[in-house]
């Protein structure tokens, strides 16, 4: 994985765009910032990009906002803030969130820091980080949970594209293609609905951002649980998503089912597709850790009924 590969994809605009654009995502944010500031509050943005959040709060009456961005978006960002904040309430710093010293302490931080998984982008720990600097004893963080889930799941376009590679494509034998393809993990491109879930999904773990320590979120994530199967059919991957709890009873999640987001449900495709019937067990493990900036380590385990464990690395999806 290349060490840059976080920073760089951030520095072009499309990626901001494209989460600008997510009226979802976005709504969700502005709402909990404006219900959750009060006059005269000072906020931190994390890991701000185009500014957006930090408009937001700044709208929602903070007096000062901290935008702390690293990627060059941030140059930007100056731009954008220019024609949104005529009172001069965002200060946008362009840097590493975790070598700013502080100005001074904040009543909320608020970071978009979510990949399709919840954790997966690595910026958990920059964050809390920033949270042990900055922010007041009783401060508060949003989102202030992140509950990642999992189920069994039918990913047709998954399963349509490693039978491409097995098919001997152009009379050429591909499969190591296909074999590599089933240790990467799939973002937004298949996008599950309801009916892709083969048995109700379970959540994995549950990152509360004001109390998890920096340890915590280094070692990583890991659990295991074990699915019946209650709609048979054909069993092609483990869908995973994030929920992200706001407090108030306001959440984000791209869940099969949720409005319309730029994430959609992630997809951890199995080696086979898999015919099963209702009641079969299904036991899988979910291990995920830091690694390079940009990208966390999945190492995801499944057995199927009475099969043998299959186990799947996305080190052996980027390595060569
Ligand atoms: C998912 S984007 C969200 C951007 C923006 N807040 C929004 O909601 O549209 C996460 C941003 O965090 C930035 N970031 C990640 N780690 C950071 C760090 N250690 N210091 C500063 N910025 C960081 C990335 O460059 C990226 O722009």
């Amino acid at each position: 994985v290349d060490v840059m590969a976080g920073i760089e994809t951030y520095n072009e605009l499309e990626i901001h765009r494209v989460m600008v654009e997510d009226r979802h995502r976005c709504n969700v944010y502005r709402k909990a910032l404006s219900d959750g500031i009060s006059p005269g509050d000072v906020v931190l943005d994390v890991g701000a990009g185009s500014g957006i959040l930090s408009m937001f709060a700044a709208r929602a009456g903070a007096k000062r906002v901290y935008a702390v961005e690293w990627a060059t978006v941030a140059r930007f960002a100056r731009k954008l803030v220019r024609s949104n904040d005529p009172e001069g309430r965002i200060r946008i710093i362009h840097a590493d969130v975790t070598r700013v010293t502080p100005r001074e302490r904040v009543d909320l931080i608020v970071s978009e820091w979510l990949g399709g998984v919840g954790i997966d982008e690595n910026y958990l720990r920059p964050l809390l980080v920033a949270r042990d600097r900055w922010l007041k004893p009783n401060g508060r963080i949003l989102p202030e949970r992140v509950t990642t889930l999992m189920a069994p799941v039918w990913d047709g376009a998954l399963h349509n594209e490693l039978e491409f590679w097995r098919a001997s494509p152009y009379g050429l034998d591909l499969r190591q293609i296909g074999a590599r393809t089933t240790h990467e993990i799939f973002w937004t491109r298949n996008q599950l609905t309801t009916r892709a879930l083969m048995a109700p999904a379970q959540p994995l773990w549950t990152i509360d951002l004001h109390r998890c320590s920096q340890r915590a979120a280094t070692k990583g994530f890991d659990a295991e649980r074990r699915f019946t199967i209650t709609k048979g059919g054909r069993l092609s991957a483990l869908g995973t998503w994030f929920a992200a709890d706001f407090g108030r009873g306001l959440s984000l999640t791209n869940a099969p089912g949720a409005p319309e987001n730029h994430w959609g449900p992630v997809s951890l495709p199995l080696n086979d597709t898999i015919r099963v019937e209702r009641g079969t067990p299904v036991a899988v493990r979910l291990r995920c850790t830091p690694a390079d900036p940009g990208f966390c380590r999945f190492r995801w385990s499944a057995r199927v009924g009475g099969r043998k464990w299959e186990h799947h690395d996305t080190y052996q999806g980027y390595t060569f």
